[in-house]
């Protein structure tokens, strides 16, 4: 049975080819002071900071730019964005970059005008935003994390070792986001790919959870399905619109919060995948990928008819004189294959993770109690073995 819920989403959507020329609509919607938000120079690159910029200058705006979000922001850059957007009097915050960029935006947009030190406040204490929020507006240019219409953000603190999120209220939600698929063409192979697969983890994550016949879990396996399809449609061709176009609006979809409505939610690939990520500083996407099959080969058992559907419905499996464990195997023998083919990362030992970080991760890793079995840090350090 769905549970109760409310349902809302607070961002204005500009998606196509043309997404670009609606900055023109949302920028008068704002004082003048923009601070335009950037990674580590790939806009310059593909031209999409001179395009931007254009626009910024057309509406007359009165830009300060804040360069260098590094892929995992970390809460030093926050530090510094916070000073920075200050000394500014931001009105608007424009992120203009892939789930760091946007994510930073969002944390620096409740850390402003505020005291405290922001990952003491909202990633150590999870303290919910008690002073004026700065607005932020998204130009992304990455498909994966679902950051552009939803209130999350990830902050990681090489001094702790912790690499954390915060999933704030809908008045931190980006106002706008942009989405042109064909921004996403410049993106090498490997952050094309490790997008992918945060996309198809968000809705995993969603899915194996509850036993119910829910609607969402519908509309979970038919973007999963989309995902896997068009994936293998944009390795052998980067610049096919269609597939770009496909996997960026499913990115979205994946995590702005529908098909999270009324059910659980699992979310232990991310808090293992986040924890490696805190001592390896490795793609959040390959990161998710090297832990995912040994998670979800130890809790198969305890989710089993779940797996069952997962195998029959996502990946075609044939289910004739077959026990449900073997169907269920199958289901995830189809998911490792897909994986290996798009050439994501399968192990931690890849991205760096060392025997002698096991316990370190183990940790670092937040255990929740939403999926099919609620580990115990035995189990933590068992998958994180079998990750290695
Ligand atoms: O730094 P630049 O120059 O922008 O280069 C980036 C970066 O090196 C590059 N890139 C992005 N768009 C490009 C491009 N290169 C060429 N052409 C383009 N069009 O790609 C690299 C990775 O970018 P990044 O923004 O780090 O990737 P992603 O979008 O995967 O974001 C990852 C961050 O988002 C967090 C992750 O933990 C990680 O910190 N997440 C945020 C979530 C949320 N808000 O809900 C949920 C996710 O699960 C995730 O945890
Ligand atoms: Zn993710």
């Amino acid at each position: 049975m769905l549970g109760n819920f409310s349902y809302k989403n607070a961002t204005k959507l500009y998606f196509g080819e043309d997404a670009l020329d609606y900055l023109r609509e949302e920028l008068p919607k704002y004082g003048d002071n923009v601070v335009l938000i950037y990674g580590g120079g790939s806009i310059k690159k593909n031209g999409i900071y001179d395009a931007v910029m254009r626009i910024l200058r057309e509406c007359g705006k009165n830009v300060v730019e804040d360069a260098g979000v590094m892929p995992n922001p970390t809460a030093d850059k926050l530090r510094e964005g916070v000073q920075i957007a200050r000394a500014h009097k931001a009105d608007l915050l424009l992120a203009v970059g892939g789930g760091s960029c946007c994510d930073y935006a969002k944390a620096v947009s409740v850390s402003v005008n505020c005291d405290d030190d922001p990952w003491d406040k909202y990633f150590a204490r999870f303290e919910e935003p008690d002073c004026a929020i700065v607005p932020v507006g998204c130009v992304l240019t990455m498909a994966g994390t679902g950051s552009e219409m939803n209130a999350g953000s990830v902050i990681t603190n090489h001094d702790l070792h912790l690499k954390i999120g915060h999933v704030f209220g809908e008045d931190v939600m980006p106002k706008f986001a942009i989405l042109n698929p064909r921004f996403t063409m410049s993106l090498p192979k490997k952050q094309m790919v490790a997008g992918v697969y945060d996309i198809f983890n968000h809705i995993c994550e969603q899915y194996f959870s509850g036993e119910d016949d829910n609607v969402s879990d519908y509309l979970a396996e038919g973007l999963m399905k989309s995902v896997i399809r068009n994936a293998l449609v944009a390795i052998e061709n980067p610049q096919d619109y269609e597939a770009r176009s496909n996997i960026m609006w499913a990115a979205t979809w994946a995590l702005n919060t529908l098909i999270s409505r009324g059910k659980t939610t699992d979310w232990m690939v991310h808090m293992l995948g986040q924890a490696a990520g805190a001592y390896t500083d490795a793609t959040h996407g390959m990161t998710l990928a090297a832990v995912s099959l040994p998670y979800y080969r130890h809790i198969l058992p305890y989710g089993l008819p779940k797996f069952k559907r997962f195998a029959l419905e996502v990946w075609g499996v044939d289910g004739t004189d077959k026990t449900d464990a073997q169907i269920a195997e199958e289901g995830l023998a189809a998911l490792e294959g897909w994986m290996r083919k798009i050439g994501v990362t399968m192990t931690l030992g890849e991205l760096g993770a060392t025997e002698d970080m096991i316990e370190g991760i183990a940790d670092a890793t937040i255990i929740l109690d939403g999926g099919y079995k609620v580990l115990d840090r035995a189990e933590v350090v068992l998958i994180l073995k079998e990750s290695l």
